[in-house]
């Protein structure tokens, strides 16, 4: 019989030392091999993948007959002893890749089956994208998604550690908005007990009140838009952290945001690795992004586009192929600042020329596009009136944001980083939807 000692877990076996010891794991079979005398499975348990040896001598004979009828997913508790295998390290060389490829195995000396799966429908085959999605609540559970939804999580710790360093305090902003952030073409609207409210776009409209109250914050949240493109960069629902610091301008900003990039970068380096080695991402390429990253105006970057040879009109607003060719043109992070104001919204503060606004987009190298939007924001109050009055923004709405320009208004800046477009970035992923647990695009919202 299988005694239970320790909660003991893949992931403290691939980063503790335990040669030698033994420990006990419950998990789901990932897959089973044999060749005669010895059987192989790996095991997964959720927080990583081990290879099983079953020999012969080792165990019951009614144990080592029954390895070859473990079906995918059959859910099992093992008991064995940790052994290194070099053969089982990651090598660059070696061509085929093994999730198990952790340098441990475990030898097992007793199994149990604990639930037996019949027909799991994702097999090792290739399976389309259709189906996939219809199935990704199991569709987690395979490797790459394992890896990509675990950098996931070390993204947004990062972003929460970075922040809390800098003397940010999380300041929470409302789901269900009555006005809007970015635009009304955007919005899903709710129906409130008879008045219409919005899923919110953005909470920076309250983070500006949190950092007059408390100087440096940030929300960290889903954000919802009514996206009608179909890109690979669009969901309806995407997270979003948006830190908002009081006596700020852009370039403090674009100082913070370049920081805090290349500092969830160097996290998942440090965390990360075997999940980038499943996923085959080029580490090279994140370990170059560091600071200063590179950083061009908008006039600039339509020249950039016309000089590829592209027909982009001064004036217009970058779309996924504009920012698709910019973006491969640089090996790291690209910031673009200075606007035309007819294409930001009404809150970005006006640069000198009254024409441009002082904002940056930032572009994640590779053909990523953007990740960052953020601004200072216009302080005055009779100039704020002033643009939203041009743009016809229903005043009764936002006199709440009007009074933080009357009573005791300061610069303030900030920005928004979108998590999902992020983790695709550092990933290497052809799409945003495989950057969160359950996406919802324009025509999926199941499960
Ligand atoms: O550029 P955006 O629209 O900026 C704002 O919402 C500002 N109010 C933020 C601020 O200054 N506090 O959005 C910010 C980021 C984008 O750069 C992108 O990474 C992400 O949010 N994003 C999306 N991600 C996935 N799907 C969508 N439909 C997204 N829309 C924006
Ligand atoms: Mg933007």
């Amino acid at each position: 019989m299988i005694e239970i000692t320790d909660r003991i877990t893949i992931d403290l076996i691939r980063k503790n030392n335990l040669v030698n010891k033994e420990v006990t794991l419950k998990g789901w079979v990932w897959n089973v091999r044999s060749s005669g005398k010895i059987k192989f499975v790996i095991l997964r348990d959720g927080t990583g993948f081990i290879q099983l040896v079953i020999e012969k001598n080792n165990v019951d004979e009614g144990i080592f007959e029954m390895i070859e009828k473990l079906t995918q997913e059959s859910v099992i508790e093992v008991k064995g002893v940790v052994v290194e295998n070099s053969r089982l390290k990651f090598d660059k060389n070696k061509p085929n890749f093994n999730v198990a490829f952790i340098g441990y195995e475990i030898i097992v000396k007793d199994l149990k089956v604990l639930y037996k799966t019949q027909d799991y429908p994702i097999t090792p085959k290739e399976h389309g994208i259709d189906f996939l999605l219809d199935n990704r609540h199991l569709w987690i559970r395979s490797s790459k998604q394992f890896a990509i939804l675990r950098i996931r999580n070390t993204v947004k710790n990062s972003i929460r550690e970075f922040l809390n360093k800098e003397g940010f305090i999380e300041f929470d902003s409302p789901i269900l908005t009555p006005s809007a952030c970015e635009g009304t073409t955007t919005l899903f609207e709710i129906d409130y007990f008879g008045d219409k409210m919005y899923l919110s776009q953005s909470g920076q409209l309250y983070v500006e009140a949190g950092a007059l109250a408390f100087n440096k914050v940030y929300c960290f949240g889903p954000t919802f838009r009514a996206e009608k493109s179909k890109t690979r960069r669009h969901l309806m629902e995407f997270w979003m952290v948006e830190p908002e610091m009081a006596f700020a301008t852009l370039e403090d900003i674009i100082y913070l945001a370049q920081n805090m990039i290349s500092y969830i970068v160097s996290k998942v380096l440090e965390d990360n690795l075997y999940e980038l080695l499943i996923l085959e991402r080029d580490i090279s390429k994140l370990e170059n992004i560091k600071p200063p990253f590179y950083r061009i105006t908008y006039k600039e970057a339509v020249e950039l586009l016309n000089s590829k040879g592209i027909n982009f009109e001064f004036g217009q607003d970058f779309g996924a192929p504009e920012e698709t060719v910019i973006s491969e043109s640089f090996d790291k992070p690209i910031i673009i600042t200075n606007y035309p104001k007819s294409i930001k919204p009404f809150y970005m503060k006006l640069d000198d020329s009254k024409e441009f606004v002082l904002n940056m987009d930032i572009l994640a190298p590779e053909g990523y596009g953007e990740i960052v939007g953020g601004s200072q924001r216009e302080d005055d109050y009779e100039t704020l009136l002033k643009r939203m009055q041009e743009e016809n923004i229903p005043l009764k709405d936002y006199q709440w944001y009007l009074d933080l320009r009357k009573y005791g208004t300061v610069k303030h800046a900030g920005f928004g980083l979108g998590i999902e477009r992020t983790v695709a970035w550092i990933c290497k992923l052809d799409h945003v939807r495989q950057a969160i647990p359950f996406p919802r695009m324009l025509y999926r919202y199941y499960p």
